[in-house]
């Protein structure tokens, strides 16, 4: 699978972008501003309907697009993807409309010109991004991280992602439902609660099983990478999954290995889970939300049995992070038998000259990469050399020579 056609319409800084691109590792540079990482947002987003930094997704369309009083604003964005079976083109628009004095906000997707749902362009195109950001997934809350690993996992597998999104609309109503029963202080309510739950425990049956699956492998792979490439068989790093599985009175560790020994089984997970939420439910009442569920996951690194959260120094964390990427794309050539497309966002300059070695050797082992920087001066020249440059300015993009 190789991107070999970017063309971007009104998105972020990019009016109108048209640009072909090459196989191996392409340089992105230019000053701050100027658009480097709006490209690289631009092919995440295209690969996985999400963007990085932000969940309003208007806001990703060009704020000079349109003339005052425009009823239609959209913005484009279109690849070209050569596959196995010919080329894919892909397209996603961002449609935000004047409708009387509201403004209304929607996306297209089309694969081959047809309009398709917006969970079947995932998968056509597949990513891994890293960002200096990334980091966050060791130190910051467990919403970044369950993010992560949703939009990991939504390229992977799209029953995944449909069973999530489902789940997620029988969450809102649920706790709506909750906050309902909590303000008329009565259970009148209750055979449409057990329907609710009954279905909320059946999705979510399928959630945990999937991302136990799927952490198991990413932790091997993360395991033997960190070990033997990044440092020299030092340092063992563990990847835990810490499912909300049962009421807080259960540890998770123990949660985690009950659900290893039921993983083939989601029907009896959701049983497990049933029997939790009704252990709780005078509880979520009072609140008006739901305590246990997929939605209240977290997984957690540690370095030689300790949290690398609490105890690792920064450049633990960092290789860490670094050792996940890897894995990913290690998973995702297992899976698919296709390389995804690497996004490096200006991760260079943070990195020490070894790691930065490991992700240059990384790099030039990918079928097709894209990386970003202000600075070409850090980059070898024999990387150089063998790189195609693209110097972005104000929303351009030309070629180097
Ligand atoms: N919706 C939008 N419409 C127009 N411009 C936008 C929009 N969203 C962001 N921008 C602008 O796009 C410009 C380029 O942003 P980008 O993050 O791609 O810069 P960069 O080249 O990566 O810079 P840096 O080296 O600082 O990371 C910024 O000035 C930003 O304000
Ligand atoms: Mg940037």
């Amino acid at each position: 699978m190789r991107l070999t056609h970017l063309s971007l319409t009104n998105f972020r800084n990019f009016g109108r972008l048209d640009l072909p691109v090459g196989a191996g590792v392409t340089l992105v540079h230019g000053a701050n501003a100027q658009g480097k990482t709006n490209l690289l947002e631009a092919i995440y987003y295209l690969a996985t309907t999400r963007s990085p930094y932000t969940n309003q997704d208007d806001q990703l369309i060009n704020w000079d697009a349109g003339y005052e009083g425009a009823q239609v604003v959209v913005g484009r964005l279109v690849a070209h993807v050569d596959t196995a079976d010919g080329t894919r083109h892909l397209e996603l628009r961002l449609i935000r409309e004047l409708k009387g004095h509201k403004t209304t906000f929607r996306r297209e997707a089309l694969v081959d010109r047809r309009k398709v749902r917006l969970l079947d362009l995932l998968g056509n195109l597949r990513v891994v991004l890293f960002v200096p950001t990334d980091l966050d997934l060791v130190t910051g809350s467990p919403a970044s991280r369950r993010r992560y690993l949703d939009i990991t996992l939504c390229q992977r597998n799209r029953h995944y992602c449909r069973t999530l999104s489902q789940y997620n609309k029988i969450l809102e109503q649920r706790n709506a439902l909750l906050r309902q029963m909590a303000e008329q202080g009565t259970r009148n309510n209750q055979d449409v609660l057990d329907l609710y739950t009954q279905r909320l425990v059946e999705a979510a049956g399928q959630i945990f099983a999937i991302r136990a699956r799927l952490i198991d492998t990413l932790a091997r792979d993360v395991q033997r990478i960190h070990y033997e490439q990044l440092t020299a068989g030092n340092e063992s790093l563990r990847l835990l999954y810490r499912p909300r599985l049962a009421g807080s009175d259960v540890d998770e560790t123990e949660s985690a290995d009950w659900l290893y020994n039921h993983v083939d089984n989601p029907t009896i997970i959701a049983e497990r889970m049933q029997t939790a939420l009704a252990d709780t439910l005078s509880y979520d009442i009072r609140r008006g939300a739901t305590s246990i569920g997929p939605h209240r996951d977290d997984w957690v690194f540690q370095v030689n049995g300790r949290s690398l959260r609490h105890y690792g120094s920064r450049g633990q964390q960092r290789s860490a992070v670094l050792a996940l990427k890897l894995g990913e794309i290690a998973g995702i050539k297992a899976d698919t038998g296709a390389s995804p497309i690497l996004l490096l966002d200006d991760v260079m300059a943070e990195l020490d000259g070894t790691r930065r070695q490991h992700l240059i050797t990384a790099l030039q082992q990918m079928p097709q990469a894209m990386i970003t920087s202000a600075e070409t001066t850090i980059f070898p020249p024999d990387f150089l050399a063998q790189t195609e440059q693209l110097a972005v300015d104000g929303g351009r993009v030309h070629s180097v020579i």
